[in-house]
């Protein structure tokens, strides 16, 4: 009753940002994404009727403060399998935790997926993706690879919430580099954040109701490969989700200095011909979207920036993977 499986960060070039119904954690918008190859989460999960409790190990350390969390997600696949064991979950990302960097995202895809392989569930995808997104909105995404839809949905119990893939990674190769300008768990979380700028923010519904727009435009943009489109679509959304959040009550600041100096520069290489744009999360890292051939001199910029303490290069990567 064991399996382990690793699962991808994704971003979101059209941003999921706003919740429809918090307890079943249905998003107030759809959301476009890319799924990363070099970021990732493994997740053994092992059930064990000797067990008292569930446990979790993340990065070598035992983790009680985000116990209750995945407690909650195993309880939804152990309700879903009829099984009512314990499981000890032992999981480690090769990248930052919390900094923006959706180590939520393959976190929750990873957990689900390892949980029903334990209990010999071979659910279909779709399933898996409802089951994430319990966990957190955007892990919804990871269960697949490459170019990935998430769709609101209008169902009350959120069966028609789930993400869908779009296109295949090899099918419009692109190269993201993630210029990381800040160590540490951000201090307010996505959650938080979204009910912040859903409560007080005055440019909330301006966000809701821009936003279907902006999914289309990035649909019809990834089918017909136009890079420009792509790009104008993805930074209008991150920026408009930032602005909810910069406008809500408390304010809710996400970047540093460092983050502003990346975007100026990647305006910068943009004027001057390279095919990148960036996007943000719920954080301070800059990841740089390019195609291949620009992600050399993007990389190198990004690098020299003084703020800038580390950059982390990759391709897109795959759906869910059992080891
Ligand atoms: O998956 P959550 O609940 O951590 O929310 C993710 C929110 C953003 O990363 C900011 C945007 C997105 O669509 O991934």
């Amino acid at each position: 009753m064991q399996a382990t499986v690793r699962a991808r960060s994704n971003i979101a070039l059209v941003k999921y940002w706003g919740k429809a119904d918090a307890a079943l954690n249905i998003p107030a918008v759809g959301s476009i994404s890319i799924t990363l190859d070099k970021l990732w989460t493994d997740t053994s999960v092992r059930f064990d009727a000797a067990l008292a409790g569930d446990r979790l190990v993340l990065g070598g350390e035992e983790r009680g403060d985000q116990l209750e969390r995945v407690s909650r997600c195993l309880d939804l696949v152990r309700e879903r399998a009829g099984v009512d064991l314990k499981a000890e979950v032992i999981s480690s990302n090769n990248f930052p935790t919390g900094a923006g960097l959706a180590s939520s995202a393959s976190g929750f895809a990873a957990l689900v997926g390892a949980a029903a392989a334990a209990l010999g569930r071979d659910w279909p995808s779709r399933e898996l993706s409802i089951l994430a997104r319990r966990g957190s909105g955007s892990a919804a995404r990871s269960i697949f690879g490459g170019f990935v839809d998430m769709h609101r949905g209008s169902a009350a119990d959120g069966s028609d919430s789930y993400a869908e893939p779009l296109a295949d990674a090899a099918s419009w190769p692109l190269t993201v580099i993630v210029a990381i300008t800040a160590r540490g768990e951000k201090a307010v979380g996505s959650g938080e954040g979204m009910t912040r700028s859903a409560g007080f923010s005055p440019y909330y519904r301006a966000w809701i109701d821009s936003h279907p727009a902006d999914m289309a435009a990035a649909r019809q943009a990834i089918r017909a490969r136009d890079f420009a489109a792509l790009a104008a679509v993805a930074e209008a959304s991150c920026l408009k989700m930032h602005a909810a959040a910069m406008s809500a009550t408390p304010p809710l600041i996400y970047w540093n200095g460092a983050t502003l100096d990346c975007l100026q520069r990647i305006g910068e290489l943009k004027a001057k011909g390279l095919a990148v744009f960036f996007t943000i999360d719920a954080g301070p890292q800059v990841k740089a979207v390019c195609l291949p051939e620009a992600a050399g001199e993007v990389g190198r910029e990004l690098r020299k920036l003084p703020g800038v303490k580390d950059v982390i290069v990759t391709g897109l990567g795959p759906g869910l993977e059992r080891l």
